[in-house]
Order: structure tokens, then C-alpha cells, then sequence
């Protein structure tokens, strides 16, 4: 375990994972809990996934099944979700908010979350649909700086990539051109045995330099940022 060098505040940071259904949201976050224990840095997170919609199978229940590295507690009603973020975000870390598949109608737990966090990243796969899918979740951020409401900081994390693909750098473009900020990391699609695709129920594989362990250290990086 290397000795953590971050300039993360001593309060600690929370990122909230929104993004369409299957998007990787959950795969991710489980990967980046075990990377950032690995780090040491404190870490948690807290399920939003609301109950009934666990056909790809939650974090708390991936967190029951094997050591993720680190706690992943259950979210309490929407009400109460700001309040149990705050108190389970571990001093000078990170606190990642899953959330479950983004529906186009505003609502649910969708918005507290937001509301209890500092960045949000939205995982999106590279396609022509997803983008215009994900015009939902962009458009309720910009509604939420519109109304004057606390809007965290947004991030774009390019999910589900195939690498020979040219439609990530296309996709990669077209965001940032609309102004966007996309993660330089992009998590690939992978489906072999040991691969992303597969990790749900085992503990997360710790591959130096693997996207997942970059984008670990890629997000505490931006969530530093952000916090000053
Ligand atoms: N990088 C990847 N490569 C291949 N398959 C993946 C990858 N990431 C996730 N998957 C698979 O895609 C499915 C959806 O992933 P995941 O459950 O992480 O998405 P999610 O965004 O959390 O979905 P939901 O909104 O339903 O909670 C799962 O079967 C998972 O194993
Ligand atoms: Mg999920």
C-alpha cells in the first residue's frame, strides 16, 4: 500500500454515479472502492439504488457477497439521504454515491443525491443513443443552476468503450464541444472471464495501471480540485 498524497479536504468529498440503466455505474464504483483502499484512501459509499431495480445486482448486495475494500451502507429514504451522506463520508476521503438507472422523469432519489454532493459523474457509453439519452440528466443539472439549487460540478466518464472503435473519440468531441468535461480515463468494455463484465460478486481485481486503477486516481484528482 503506497502512503495516499492527496489534497483532499479533511471533511471529505462525495461523488454521486448518475447515469442511464446499465451504464456501469455500480461496476465502477466497486472497482474504485477497492483501488482507493489499495491507495489508502479512505473511502465508502452509500447504495441509492432503489429497492426493486437490483436486476444487475446492487453495491450493497456485490458488498455482501465479497471485501470491496471498503463500507458500502444502504441509503435511507430520500428525505434523509443528505443527512447519512455527510455522516458516512470518511475524513480526508471519499464518499462515491451509486444511484440507480436514470429515468427521464425528474424525481426519486435522483435529486437528493445531487443535492448531497460536490461532483457528479455521469457514466455514459459512447453511442449515438446514449448521448441522446443522457440529454435527460444534463438538461436536470442545468435546471438545477438555473433555479439557483446547489449543482455539483460535472464530470463525463466514457463507460462500456470499445477501444476500436471510433465512436468514443466521436462522442468524446461532440461533448466537449457542447462544453463538457470528459474524464481522460475511459473504462473499456470487457467480457472475458476476469474481465469488468464478470466482477460482480467477487472482489474487485487490483491491476496497476488498468483503467479503473487510473481512473481511481484520475477522480480523487478532480475531487480535490473541485473541494478547494
Ligand atoms: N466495462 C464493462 N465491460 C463489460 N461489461 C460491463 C462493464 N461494466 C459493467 N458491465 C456489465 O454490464 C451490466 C451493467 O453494469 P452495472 O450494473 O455496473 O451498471 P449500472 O449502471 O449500475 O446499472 P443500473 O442502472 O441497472 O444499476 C452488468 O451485467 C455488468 O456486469
Ligand atoms: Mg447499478
Amino acid at each position: 500500500m503506497t502512503s495516499p498524497d492527496t489534497d483532499l479536504p479533511p471533511e471529505g468529498v462525495r461523488i454521486a454515479f448518475v447515469g442511464k440503466g446499465g451504464s456501469g455505474k455500480s461496476t465502477v464504483i466497486g472497482h474504485l472502492l477497492a483501488h482507493w483502499a489499495e491507495d489508502g484512501i479512505p473511502a465508502a459509499a452509500l447504495d441509492a439504488d432503489e429497492p426493486g431495480d437490483e436486476e444487475n445486482g446492487s453495491l450493497v448486495e456485490w458488498a455482501d457477497l465479497a471485501d470491496l475494500g471498503a463500507p458500502v451502507y444502504p441509503a435511507p429514504a430520500r428525505s434523509g439521504i443528505r443527512e447519512r451522506a455527510k455522516q458516512v463520508t470518511p475524513a480526508g476521503g471519499v464518499l462515491a454515491v451509486d444511484t440507480g438507472a436514470w429515468i427521464r422523469k425528474a424525481g426519486g432519489t435522483h435529486f437528493a443525491v445531487l443535492s448531497a454532493v460536490d461532483l457528479v459523474v455521469l457514466t455514459l457509453a459512447p453511442t449515438r443513443m446514449e448521448l441522446d439519452r443522457a440529454a435527460s440528466v444534463l438538461a436536470a443539472l442545468e435546471h438545477l443552476t438555473e433555479v439557483g439549487a446547489h449543482c455539483p460540478r460535472l464530470v463525463i466518464c466514457l463507460t462500456m468503450v470499445n477501444p476500436s472503435a471510433a465512436a468514443a473519440d466521436e462522442t468524446e468531441a461532440t461533448l466537449r464541444e457542447a462544453g463538457y468535461q470528459v474524464l481522460g480515463t475511459r473504462v473499456p468494455r470487457s467480457d472475458a472471464r476476469d474481465g469488468y463484465g464478470q466482477a460482480f460478486g467477487r472482489p474487485p481485481r487490483l491491476v496497476p495501471d488498468s483503467p479503473m486503477d487510473k481512473l481511481a486516481a484520475e477522480l480523487v484528482a478532480v475531487a480535490a480540485e473541485v473541494s478547494r
